[in-house]
């Protein structure tokens, strides 16, 4: 395979066959043959640097245990400060498996049960499923969303929020609604969140898809805890692997006892080697894969613009998720999932995501523009079942 193919973001890659969830698993999931525009990893090849230190790595054929930790650690932090102007300290940060079952841990380290976990809604799904799942009170507070379709933290209801909460569960960049948090909103909440004495978890994994400055939480409030992982924006989900920081001595211990006690202390070899090398060498690449992202968000407002006027569409400040308001075409998620279903069209629900999600859909535009094109071509068929012209 040549440099040129991987580099070339507009060919078609034939994923079926693969194991891809999103492909191969996507006839389960929406009861018929789908475009799949769903879970978030891109249909574009992952880093041509993972893909050689993967390659490298396999010229050994002797695939035992692992002892690349401290590594790929101290790769994570010298990348976060060089992206990010902040990174953990080394001694800060511990391996995990992946960013959700770290998520898990977190709350299991940080909460007893029964505490009440927050999150600001609508989010990816397994924030909500970390609380419920391990007997914690979920408590939700809705996102405000504007005419301009811009998302934004309700100043006026947190405090109500925060009162009695033991943790806040923060997606910072907000996984699906396409905010980057701006260091100003992040300063006020932690000003809130010291006021309640609420600690907070910031699951930061797709900051380096972020096309605002991206301040890490940890930079504002020490005490914070990260999560981060290469696998959104080097397109690596597939291998797993994490880190989670914390600068707090407690915290850490806490986070460490659980990660041992639920065993997800541990990432794969492939997984390390790759993050390592995407962290140390995959700069450029990712500069490149975020241009085309660009490149395919604007095409996606300007088509939708054009020939969608019922739906409701804001460019997201990061990656490759769409988040759609088909509210104005005033049908209910059903007829809407049924429309979907008709014309081939697999994007996540908006239910999932919590509280405000009702109405919306996910569309995930990682991939070659062609594609996204077809993608479009068969919502806006939908659209048209939705609503037929008059
Ligand atoms: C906010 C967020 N966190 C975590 C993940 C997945 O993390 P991992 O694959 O490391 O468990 C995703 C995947 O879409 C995500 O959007």
């Amino acid at each position: 395979m040549s440099v040129d193919a991987l580099d070339d973001f507009d060919r078609i890659w034939d994923r079926h066959g693969t194991g891809s969830l999103k492909w191969d698993g996507a006839k389960a999931r929406f009861g018929a043959e789908v475009l799949p525009m769903w879970v978030a990893d891109m249909d574009l090849p992952t880093a041509p640097v993972v893909l050689e230190a993967l390659r490298r790595r396999l010229q050994h054929p002797i695939l035992g245990y692992p002892w690349l930790d401290h590594e790929y650690r101290m790769a994570a932090c010298q990348w976060m400060a060089q992206r990010h102007g902040w990174g953990p300290e080394v001694g800060h940060t511990q391996v995990a498996s992946g960013v959700v079952p770290a998520l898990f841990a977190a709350v299991r380290a940080l909460t007893a049960p029964g505490d009440t976990v927050l999150t600001l809604t609508p989010v990816y799904p397994p924030f909500l499923q970390a609380v419920r799942s391990n007997g914690r009170a979920l408590r939700t507070l809705t996102l405000e969303y504007d005419a301009e379709g811009v998302y934004r933290i309700p100043w006026e209801q947190l405090d109500d929020a925060l009162a009695g909460t033991r943790l806040l569960l923060l997606c910072s960049p907000h996984n699906p609604v396409g905010r980057v948090w701006t260091s100003e909103e992040l300063s006020r909440l932690v000003a809130r969140c010291r006021g309640h004495g609420v600690r907070v978890v910031s699951d930061e994994i797709h900051a380096d898809l972020s096309e605002l400055p991206h301040t890490p939480l940890p930079a504002l409030m020490p005490e914070a805890v990260l999560l981060s992982a290469p696998g959104k924006a080097f397109n690596m989900a597939g291998l797993g692997g994490a880190v989670i920081a914390c600068g707090d001595a407690e915290g850490y211990r806490l986070l460490r006892e659980e990660l041992e006690r639920s065993q997800c202390q541990h990432a794969t070899t492939p997984g390390l080697v790759g993050g390592i090398a995407a962290w140390r060498d995959g700069a450029q690449w990712l500069d490149r894969v975020r241009a085309y992202l660009r490149g395919n968000a604007l095409a996606l407002a300007q088509r939708i613009a054009r020939d969608m006027p019922a739906l409701a569409f804001r460019p997201p400040e990061f990656g490759y998720l769409a988040w759609l308001d088909l509210r104005r075409c005033g049908q209910d998620d059903q007829r809407i999932d049924a429309a979907l279903r008709e014309v081939g069209l697999g994007l996540n629900a908006g239910a999932d995501f919590g509280p405000g999600g009702t109405g919306f859909r996910r569309l995930n535009f990682g991939c070659p523009r062609p594609l996204l094109e077809a993608g479009l071509d068969r919502l806006q068929r939908a659209l048209a079942l939705l609503s037929p012209p008059a």
